[in-house]
């Protein structure tokens, strides 16, 4: 295995699907592990899997929604490792619905945990990740929907397309200031994991919410998704776009505010190639 290039991962919403997959190649990599979720058991035994395979890992419970529950994260990363190298404010919720049906919980449930994670998660490390003077690398997750809206997710694309904007702001930042700290914004079609099934995962009705989850259940593994990631963070990419098969949608997308003329949402294929590199 080569020598780890960062030493120590802070990754949210680690327990289940993309966050899992992330925290399982960054112990096979060798690094220290913080990870972070709000379901405690579902942490406690990957954590126990990944200590049984030699992974030093610290594994705290932590709502990201919570701006203080998420600087205790920090804290004790600290304390337990002396230093952060990665970061991954990952966790999320999906939330369906028309604009006007969803609920003002699932609203601010999402704006909460998909934005507020995000944003918690640079406030309380970027000062950590900037004070030590050496390369670090944030990577948030965000979605195809962070790139194309799609009606009755307005929720899910609201968040993910400020994730998006978040990166880029805090992308350009680092270079203005000639910082050390890599910025990447992940942006995956299906992948598979519980997002749909997690009781969050509602709204819509079944139809919309079944279609959603049974291209989840196809969609890439969580395993090669990281592996895609890591490979990103070594080349200090920004885009991480592991499924390819949206690109001539994001054109016409692109095309229509140019041009000036009326978006047309056309179903497209997310997983279209999605294993051409
Ligand atoms: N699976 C996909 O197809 C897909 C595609 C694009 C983007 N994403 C994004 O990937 C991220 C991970 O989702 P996933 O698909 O692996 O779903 P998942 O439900 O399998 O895993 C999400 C994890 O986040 C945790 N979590 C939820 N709310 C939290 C909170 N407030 N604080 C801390 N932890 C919390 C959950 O307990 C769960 O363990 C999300 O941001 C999601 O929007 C997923």
């Amino acid at each position: 295995m080569n020598q780890p290039q960062h030493r120590v991962a802070v990754i949210t919403g680690a327990a289940s699907g993309i966050g899992r997959g992330l925290a399982e190649r960054a112990a096979a990599e060798g690094l220290q592990l913080v990870l972070a979720d709000r379901d405690g058991e579902a942490l406690e035994r990957l954590a126990a899997q990944l200590r049984e395979q030699g992974a030093q890992v610290l594994a705290q419970v932590t709502d990201v929604a919570d701006a203080a529950q998420v600087e205790r994260l920090r804290d004790a990363a600290v304390q337990r490792f002396g230093a952060v190298d990665l970061l991954f404010n990952n966790a999320g919720v999906m939330q369906t619905g028309s604009c006007w049906e969803l609920s003002d919980a699932q609203w601010q449930r999402a704006l909460a945990v998909n934005l507020g994670g995000v944003i918690n998660g640079v406030r309380a490390f970027l000062p950590l990740l900037l004070a030590q003077g050496r390369p670090a690398h944030v990577v948030n997750t965000a979605s195809l929907a962070g790139l194309l809206n799609s009606p009755f997710m307005a929720a899910y694309n609201v968040t993910k397309q400020a994730v998006v904007s978040l990166s880029e702001s805090l992308h350009y930042e680092m270079a203005a200031l000639q910082t050390q700290v890599g910025v990447s914004v992940l942006c995956p079609g299906p992948v598979i994991s519980e997002i749909m099934t997690s009781d969050q995962g509602r709204g819509a009705g079944d139809e919309l919410n079944r279609l959603l989850d049974g291209q989840i259940r196809q969609g890439m593994s969580a395993a090669e998704l990281a592996e895609r990631v890591f490979a990103a963070i070594a080349e200090k990419r920004f885009w991480i776009l592991p499924h390819k098969g949206f690109k001539p949608a994001l054109r016409a997308r692109l095309q229509s505010v140019l041009e000036e003329r009326n978006p047309q949402f056309a179903p497209f294929d997310p997983q279209g190639d999605a294993h051409v590199a």
